[in-house]
């Protein structure tokens, strides 16, 4: 058995548009599920700096922008491109299968 058992399908890959991400909620994680480049990303919802809801947030350049002060996080790292956020936000693992979109917690180091 692999760890594919943690992956959790989380919407459809046809329900999400370009560059809008969409807030889903994973075991009571709040996740932004984002698909952009031709590529879909999870990242937690919310921004490292303040309670805030990156997925309300713009997409740009695989990056999420938070809208209250405008630190942007990387979506394959988490890592914040500029103040004030400071710190990363975690971003999570996704899989395609079929129409299925698929995230599981276990955080990417
Ligand atoms: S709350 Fe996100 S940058 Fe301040």
């Amino acid at each position: 058995m692999t760890d594919s058992s943690v992956f959790v399908r989380v919407c459809a890959l046809s329900e999400l548009e370009e560059d809008t991400p969409k807030r889903v909620e994973l075991d009571g994680t709040p996740v932004s599920v984002v698909r952009t480049e031709g590529e879909v990303f999870a990242i937690n919802d919310i921004c490292s700096h303040a309670n805030v809801s990156l997925s309300e947030g713009e997409v740009e350049d695989c990056q999420i922008e938070c809208w209250l002060h405008g630190s942007a996080f990387d979506l394959r790292t988490g890592k914040p491109s500029g103040l004030p956020a400071t710190r990363p936000v975690p971003v999570y693992p996704v899989k395609i299968e079929g129409d299925d979109v698929l995230v599981s917690l276990t955080q990417e180091s």
